[in-house]
């Protein structure tokens, strides 16, 4: 069976441009109180229906009329509801944007959506329920460690606030506006933050106390909509590589994919009248606002395959030009409240993030031969080496179906029979991947690969 070169295409579905998500935050208790939450959004027969009325969302079987009132938005990618966990975010709306990355695809992870629908939560998260930046860092790290390839990972942390982009990884970084400029490659036009810090990142610790560091800089403030929000957009870069190991020549030189991956955590879009802002608030949400309205005509000429896409009209297009116009995968999760009194805004959001569904494109892989010597395996990781051990599972345990079923009904058991030499073995979406002793072997015929692992010849 051979080994995917790093050069190689990378396998199909993982290149769609833009995969849509929609989660529902739960209920919160300012919603309820003086006894007048109404509902408006549900989730069934796989799509989002939602009342735009002061009405109850009533749903009968898929291929019933829609009663009045009442819209359905099918054909997203990922439908969470008000019970999904991070861990459910991670595994519909991350990991495989994360897994491109280890191919050497770049990938943008964005949170969409109103004011206080959980966008910090979802990108972010707490210490007790960490979101898809530091679960995407994790995912990184522990494949890297379990296949046995050297990743380097450099982190840098970046805030729009007004019309300013500032470095959250720097003391005074907020007295510094730091320039963007465009650079036309070969596959798309890239952005460049000018002056931006890298930090090395060693481990999810090392990835923890960036984002920790970074959000305590970052623009927040309390409106009547959210006692923590978010007044500017954040976004967290990693700059991956990976040796693959494979030598190009006798010298130590080893073939690497590069690729980034864009964590960005969008500020929400207010009704001023409800967000009651005003003074620096109201600047803020003007801001805010002003630029969501630019980054919904990037995605509608995209969409509509225009041929001039305005990425210059806003700096936040320009930022995430790479992410939407560029050589990227990308996932939306948009957020939306459930609540009836912000449906006219989960309906616009819901809008757009049908929108995001119709831009078409592929990513490609960049490949570099890196000219630094290969250190050994954990010399550089060690913190990483150990999380992915806490982590790894019995191999024929993780060897799961595409609908995520295990293959212990047709006589692979899970337990002690496994052979120790193999670290792991996956199969996901369009493939399935087994990293042994530092090799990583790929194939999309699963039947072939469970052989190949019985008999011990992959
Ligand atoms: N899935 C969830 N489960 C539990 N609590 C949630 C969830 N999503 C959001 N929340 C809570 O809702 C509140 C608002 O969330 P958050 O600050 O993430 O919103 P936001 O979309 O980032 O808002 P803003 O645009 O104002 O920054 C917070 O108190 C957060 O803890
Ligand atoms: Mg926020």
């Amino acid at each position: 069976m051979p080994r995917r070169a790093a050069s190689a295409p990378p396998p199909k579905g993982l290149t769609r441009p833009v995969k849509v998500c929609v989660r529902v935050r739960p209920v919160l208790e300012r919603e309820v109180e003086h006894g007048t939450y109404h509902g408006c959004i549900a989730i069934a027969h796989e799509r989002v229906y939602i009342s735009t009325e002061d009405k109850p969302v009533l749903i009968g079987s898929k291929d019933d009329p829609l009663p009045e009132g009442i819209r359905a938005y099918p054909g997203f990618d990922g439908l969470l509801d008000q019970d999904a966990s991070q861990e459910d975010v991670f595994q519909s709306a991350g990991r495989e944007a994360v897994d491109g990355v280890l191919l050497g695809l770049n990938a943008a992870i964005m949170a969409y959506g109103q004011t206080s629908t959980g966008k910090t939560h979802t990108m972010v998260g707490d210490r007790t329920r960490p979101g898809l930046c530091l679960k995407a860092a994790g995912h990184l790290f522990s494949e890297a460690a379990l296949c046995g390839s050297q990743i380097e990972v450099q982190a840098s942390f970046l805030q729009l606030y007004l019309n300013h982009i500032t470095d959250l990884l720097v003391a005074d970084g907020h007295e510094r506006s730091l320039k963007l400029r465009e650079v036309v490659g070969e596959e798309a036009t890239d952005t460049k933050v000018e002056g931006l810090s890298e930090r090395l990142v060693q481990s999810m610790d090392d990835v923890a106390a960036v984002l920790e560091e970074g959000n305590r800089r970052r623009q927040q403030a309390c409106t009547a909509l959210n006692a923590s929000s978010s007044r500017s957009h954040a976004v967290l870069i990693l700059n991956v590589s990976l040796w693959t190991g494979t030598r190009s020549d006798e010298e130590g030189e080893a073939e690497a994919t590069v690729a980034k991956l864009y964590l960005v955590d969008l500020a929400g879009s207010e009704r001023v009248k409800d967000s009651a802002a005003a003074g620096d608030r109201f600047t803020e949400a003007v801001h805010i606002n002003k630029s969501l309205f630019a980054l919904q005509g990037v995605v509608a000429a995209l969409a509509d395959g225009k041929p001039h896409v305005p990425f210059r009209n806003d700096p936040l297009t320009q930022l995430l030009r790479p992410a939407l116009g560029g050589n990227c995968c990308t996932t939306l999760v948009a957020t939306v409240s459930p609540a009836q009194r912000h449906s006219r805004e989960s309906e616009g959001t819901l809008n757009f993030a049908s929108s995001c569904r119709r831009i078409r494109g592929e990513a490609a892989v960049a490949v570099f031969v890196n000219s630094v010597k290969k250190p050994r395996p954990w010399e550089s990781a060690p913190k990483a080496k150990e999380e992915a051990e806490e982590v790894a599972e019995c191999p024929w345990a993780s060897l799961a179906t595409l609908d995520g079923s295990h293959k212990e009904d047709q006589g692979i058991s899970c337990g002690g029979t496994a052979p120790h030499a193999w670290d792991k073995a996956v199969a996901y979406y369009s493939r399935a991947t087994i990293c042994c002793a530092g090799s990583k072997w790929e194939s999309s015929d699963e039947d072939v690969l469970l052989h190949a692992l019985l008999l011990g010849l992959a």
